[in-house]
C-alpha cells in the first residue's frame, strides 16, 4: 500500500487484513506501555487545512505508539498563509525525507495531487466531500467488533450525506463487506446518486430508514460546507430528522449507535441517546486510532 486515498480500489481481502492488524494493534493502545518501537526512524507529517480532533490527533498517537518521530502542521499557523501553494508546502516537507504525509484538505483530490507530486506515502485524512478512507475502515472495525459478519446487516446513515466524505466511504466500505445501507436526510441533503446502488436505499422517512436497522450512523451538520437555506434552522431539523431514544426504538433491539464526530449534541443526536447505552462513538475514537496505526503498519511495515 504505497497511498490511502480512498476505500475504493482497496478489496475485502485488503480491509479484513486492515481489521485484522487494527485488533493486533488495539493491545499496544490498551497496554501499559502503548509503545512498540517498529518505526524508529520513519516520520510523519500532518498537514491539515480543516479543523480536526479525532483524526489528527489519533494519527499523531498512532505514530508515536509506533515510534515515529510525528510533526503537525496546520495551515492557520504555516506559511500557507504567506501564500504557499499546497503542492509547494508538501514539498518542503517531502523534502526532510518524510516517510508519511497524512492530509486533511477542503478541496476534493487534494491528496490524490499530493501522491503525483511527492515521494511519501500520502493518507487521505479528508478531501472535501469526497472520501475520509480511514473514519470509513475504523467504523467497519467497530461494526466487525460487535457483529461479526456484516452480510446483510442494515445499517441507516441520516443526516447531511450530501455533504459527507464519511457517508461515501462508508458506502464504498459497508457495500463491499455486504451490508445494506439505508440512506435518509432532508431532501436538500440528499444526494442524486451514490456508487453501489444495488445494496443501497434512499428512503423517503426517517421510520423506513430505522426500521429493524442492526446499526444507525447519524452524521454531523456541515454547515461549513453548506450554501445557506438548506434546511430551515437547526431547532427544526432537530426535530424532524435527529436522533432520540424514542426512535432508536424503530431500530433493532442490540443495535448500536455510531457517529463519526463531532457531534452537534441535541441536533443530529439528542444528549440522552449519545450518553446511552447502545452509543460506541468513545469507541469509535479508540478503534481510530487502532485502525490508523494498522494502515501506518502495512504502508511501512516489512510485509
Ligand atoms: N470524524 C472526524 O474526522 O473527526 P475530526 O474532524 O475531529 O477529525
Amino acid at each position: 500500500m504505497k497511498h490511502l486515498l480512498q476505500i475504493k480500489g482497496l478489496s475485502k481481502d485488503d480491509i479484513n487484513k486492515i481489521i485484522d492488524k487494527a485488533t493486533e494493534m488495539k493491545k499496544i493502545v490498551l497496554s501499559g506501555k502503548k509503545r512498540d518501537d517498529r518505526f524508529v526512524g520513519k516520520s510523519m507529517v500532518t498537514l491539515f487545512y480543516e479543523n480536526s480532533t479525532r483524526t489528527m490527533n489519533s494519527f499523531t498517537f498512532a505514530g508515536q505508539f509506533l515510534g515515529m518521530t510525528v510533526a503537525n502542521i496546520n495551515s492557520s499557523v504555516s506559511s500557507v498563509q504567506k501564500g504557499e501553494s499546497l503542492i509547494d508546502t508538501a514539498r518542503t516537507i517531502d523534502a526532510y525525507n518524510t516517510d508519511v504525509i497524512v492530509l486533511r484538505h477542503s478541496y476534493s483530490g487534494a491528496s490524490k495531487l499530493l501522491a503525483e507530486n511527492v515521494n511519501a506515502h500520502i493518507i487521505n485524512a479528508g478531501d472535501g466531500l469526497h472520501a475520509h478512507p480511514t473514519q470509513a475502515l475504523l467504523d467497519l472495525y467497530t461494526l466487525v467488533e460487535h457483529y461479526g459478519d456484516l452480510s446483510g446487516k442494515k445499517v441507516a446513515i441520516v443526516g447531511d450525506i450530501l455533504h459527507s466524505r464519511v457517508a461515501r466511504s462508508n458506502i464504498e466500505s459497508l457495500t463491499l463487506m455486504g451490508a445494506k445501507v439505508y440512506l435518509f436526510g432532508p431532501k436538500t441533503l440528499m444526494p442524486i446518486e451514490t456508487p453501489n446502488r444495488e445494496n443501497v436505499v434512499f428512503c423517503n422517512t426517517l421510520n423506513e430508514a430505522l426500521e429493524d436497522a442492526d446499526a444507525v450512523m447519524g452524521l454531523r451538520i456541515q454547515l461549513e460546507r453548506q450554501k445557506t437555506g438548506l434546511f430551515p434552522s437547526l431547532k427544526e431539523y432537530a426535530k424532524i430528522y435527529g436522533l432520540n431514544s424514542e426512535r432508536m426504538k424503530l431500530a433493532k433491539e442490540n443495535a448500536i449507535l455510531m457517529h463519526p464526530g463531532p457531534v452537534n449534541r441535541g441536533v443530529e443526536i439528542s444528549a440522552e441517546l449519545m450518553d446511552s447505552e447502545c452509543s460506541v462513538i468513545e469507541k469509535q475514537v479508540l478503534n481510530g486510532l487502532c485502525v490508523r496505526m494498522a494502515v501506518l503498519d502495512l504502508m511501512l511495515g516489512e510485509n
